[in-house]
């Protein structure tokens, strides 16, 4: 599996399975259990999805040693500042039942719970989760849907830099500015949703470029972002698409397909301001 590294050396595979809206139970169970099974060696969960037990058990009962398996959690909103996170992270440890995460995240940089104090509460997050990686909990430490004032406002006090930011990208939603302020900060960019939640899968141009290179539209966004250098996490829980949605090494989109790409007009709704939202 293709890996990116990280600006703290560490490695972390380009491909990952994503769980957002996987129900816990079953649904989250067999699926990871599906995509382990298959070849997938990241898993992305959180707090906030409620599934952190099934993919856990998934990890654990798949018989795949632990330190081949690349797993990411996120705190949760309600959980902001340095007691809360020490208290949600070790909470997350016990649900998913393993030793240590490779990454954790603080999920959202403004959430309503901690919005009059955000910065202060991101930055006793961000020391809770530091002291965390001096003790071997946590390898590697992120943040997601930041934009640029977050991260300066986090960067003003951290001593560790953050090692990825995750966020909404897809052709047609690709935060221009907010990568390119990442990549100057060293930062890996991690896409959700890279289909678009299923939407840009009824784009004509991204299903016309699929035809020209006999893949399916899924696999068409997903090598887009994996050229782009992002770390793709897509979700599904139909075995043949988990499957299908590995099949992204063995072609090449051209400069041509890449460019219609780039220039495609976000078809999939806006993203949410994250100083706006009601969560
Ligand atoms: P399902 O979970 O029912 O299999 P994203 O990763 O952008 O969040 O997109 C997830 C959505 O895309 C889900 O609705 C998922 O459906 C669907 N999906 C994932 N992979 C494929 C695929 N290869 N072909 C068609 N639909 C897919």
């Amino acid at each position: 599996m293709q890996t990116v590294k990280m600006n703290n050396n560490l490695e972390i595979p380009i491909l990952g399975f994503g769980t957002w809206q996987i129900p816990e139970g079953k649904a989250a169970y067999e699926s990871v259990r599906y995509a382990l099974k298959v070849g997938y060696r990241h898993i992305d969960t959180a707090a906030a999805y409620g599934n952190e037990a099934s993919v856990g058990r998934a990890i654990r009962e798949s018989g795949i040693a632990r330190e081949e398996i690349f797993l990411t959690t996120k705190l949760h909103n309600n959980d902001h500042g340095y007691n809360q996170t020490k208290e949600a992270f070790l909470e997350s440890l016990t649900k998913l039942d393993t030793d240590y995460v490779d990454l954790y995240l603080i999920h959202w940089p403004n959430p309503i719970a901690s919005r009059s104090h955000w910065q202060d509460a991101n930055r006793g997050s961000w020391k809770a989760m530091e002291e965390f990686v001096g003790q071997g909990l946590i390898k590697s430490i992120g943040i997601s849907n930041f934009r640029e004032h977050h991260i300066e406002s986090l960067l003003e006090k951290a001593e560790i830099k953050p090692q990825v930011n995750q966020i909404r990208l897809f052709a047609g939603e690709q935060q221009g500015k907010l990568v390119q302020y990442c990549k100057d900060n060293q930062m890996v960019l991690e896409a959700y949703s890279p289909l678009g939640t299923g939407a840009l899968l009824c784009s004509p141009l991204v299903q016309s470029i699929a035809e020209e290179v006999g893949k399916s539209p899924a696999q068409v966004c997903l090598r887009y972002d994996v050229q782009k250098g992002h770390v793709v996490l897509p979700k599904s829980v139909t075995p043949s698409s988990i499957l299908q949605n590995k099949e992204i090494f063995d072609f090449t989109l051209d400069e041509k397909q890449m460019a219609q790409l780039d220039e495609m007009e976000n078809i999939c709704g806006p993203t949410q301001n994250p100083d706006e939202t009601s969560f």
